[in-house]
């Protein structure tokens, strides 16, 4: 990755004038609050580099000291700030934003000390004096040889992180992060995110960071770790493991399209000329979501190139439910190497959302904060998602033989064609008017896509919602293959349907699922709660 680029430096004599007047090394001062406000932080790792970053409302000297492990540091870097101006974000949430923030602004310094000349795989103590400040950590550089190796997989703090500090029991080389950091594009909140926690965490333990869509344009993101200049996606080796960021909300751009095409060609080219052992990849918005926002973000074009590159495993966020899916294969398409996705989502307290029902291509949900610790060990991946509890709520193993996925893997893979084609035609259900009136009948269409396979289905009442509605008749029948059909859904209201005083989902909910069989297996989608048209 290379490093962040900060356009306005600040002027020498600036930081003369306010170094003499700081008491440097002041006892005093330890008691009084950090100078540091987000940090020091690594970023940049690799075999032989590591940055020590930290920002400050201060322009100031910043010294790093740092030498191997168990020996006084000996070697010593004197950093210089970059400024960067920081504006509020608009308080609308969740949108891009067009043109640059207005409102609150500030000026705020990075400091970003380069350590180069180390041994690979090797653990070193660093120190930092900042502005009468000392603070210690540890680094290790990145292995030059596969050795077993542990990362930590996270996301959606949103500014109030729960997890970071039962991190570094896990001993993890890194730790890869989904996105959602924080709630708006402010610097406010990304002091916020460098919790205590997370501070005592990113100062010992790299972390990758992915792009949510509440990072909003990416450029706090872009300034605050090292990413490359022009884009936000990236990918690194670690070990005998390959791993590939991407940026699911590039599409909310100006140009979106041509970008994510420009990516996805990236990604292919990447994933293709890596030999390792394993692939893993991690982006913000999953291909599948069954909890309540059902994206399906590189379900048409990034996840054909997963497969034919023969990923292993996908990180997500954004459904603030832990959900396993999988392994998921498409019959002819890489077939013997199914991919496992999680959606990890849950660093924070403040978003868990409810899981969904249990489905079969749906392994494990879960609705409570989380994180996943993974081992890598040659060729065998084990992983176990834990809550900030320590309850493990999901534990699973990726085995292979010489390139080869273990049968017994192969034999859980759930296909994905039919699945994906049921969940689009239930993502977005609306009932024709309200209030409906108890005892009326009303239907709810349904517009059901074959793939491949013809689909055989049957659509009915979801039982949490048996006490709203009952079918006036069955909604059963055959698409067939490339066929598609409008299923009209009667159905007799047994209570009352009305608009409830806020959102746009009738009170009480009325949920269908649909029952179906292709290629001679079974699946159960359920679908969101109907909207109001
Ligand atoms: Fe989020
Ligand atoms: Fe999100």
């Amino acid at each position: 990755m290379a490093g962040g680029r900060f356009p306005v430096r600040a002027r020498w004599a600036d930081i003369c004038l306010l170094s003499a007047s700081l008491a440097v090394g002041c006892g005093a001062c330890a008691r009084q609050p950090s100078p540091i406000s987000c940090g020091p932080y690594l970023q940049s790792p690799g075999l032989t580099q590591v940055s020590v970053m930290w920002t400050s409302d201060l322009l100031a000297e910043g010294v790093v000291r740092w030498g191997p492990a168990g020996r006084a540091p000996d070697k010593e870097i004197k950093v210089q700030p970059a400024e960067f101006n920081w504006s509020k974000a608009p308080e609308k949430r969740d949108v891009p934003l067009e043109a640059p923030a207005v409102g609150e602004k500030g000026r705020a310094y990075l400091y970003e000390a380069r350590i180069g000349g180390l041994a690979p795989g090797s653990s070193y103590r660093y120190v930092v004096d900042f502005a009468g400040r000392r603070v210690e950590g540890r680094l290790m550089t990145f292995p030059e040889k596969p050795v077993p190796f542990t990362f930590i997989a996270f996301s959606d703090t949103h500014a109030a992180d729960v997890v970071a500090a039962k991190f570094a029991r896990h001993r993890p080389a890194f730790l890869i992060n989904s996105g959602d950091l924080v709630d708006r594009e402010d610097y406010a909140e990304y002091r916020q995110f460098f919790s205590e926690a997370v501070k005592a965490a990113t100062g010992r333990i790299p972390m990758f960071v992915a792009r949510g869509n509440h990072d909003q344009t990416g450029a706090m993101l872009a300034r605050l770790f090292s990413l490359p200049p022009d884009r936000l996606y990236y990918s690194f080796d670690y070990a005998n493991a390959h791993f590939v960021c991407l940026d699911s909300c590039l599409w909310r751009w100006p140009d979106g399209e041509e970008k994510v095409q420009a990516m996805l060609e990236w990604c292919e080219r990447d994933l293709q000329a890596s030999k390792a052992d394993w692939k893993i990849v991690f982006f913000h918005e999953p291909p599948y979501d069954l909890s309540y926002r059902r994206t399906d973000w590189g379900r048409q074009d990034a996840m054909p190139i997963f497969r034919r590159c023969g990923v292993d495993l996908i990180f997500c966020g954004h459904a603030h439910a832990y959900q396993r899916f999988g392994p998921l294969f498409w019959p002819g398409q890489n077939d013997q190497h199914p991919i496992m996705l999680v959606i990890s989502a849950g660093g924070s307290s403040k978003y868990i959302a409810k899981p969904g029902r249990a489905e079969p291509h749906l392994a494990v949900r879960q609705g409570q904060d989380n994180y996943v610790v993974c081992r890598v060990e040659g060729e065998r991946l084990t992983a176990r998602a834990l809550t900030s509890k320590g309850v493990e709520i999901d534990a699973f193993t990726i085995a292979k033989r010489d390139g080869r996925l273990d049968p017994a893997y192969l034999a859980q893979a759930m296909p994905e064609e039919t699945f994906g084609k049921v969940e689009r035609a239930l993502a977005e259900i609306r009932v024709p008017r309200v209030p409906i009136e108890q005892g009326e009948e009303f239907a709810i269409e349904v517009k059901l896509e074959a793939g491949s396979e013809a689909i055989a289905f049957d659509i009915r009442p979801a039982e949490a919602t048996a006490r709203a509605v009952e079918l006036v008749a069955p909604a059963a029948g055959t698409v067939a293959a490339n066929g598609n059909a409008v299923i009209s859904v009667q159905l007799r209201a047994k209570t009352a349907i009305t608009k409830p005083a806020k959102g746009n989902r009738t009170d009480p909910a009325v949920v269908l699922e649909c029952h179906y069989q292709a290629g001679g297996r079974n699946g159960l989608v359920s679908s969101t709660a109907a909207t109001i048209k």
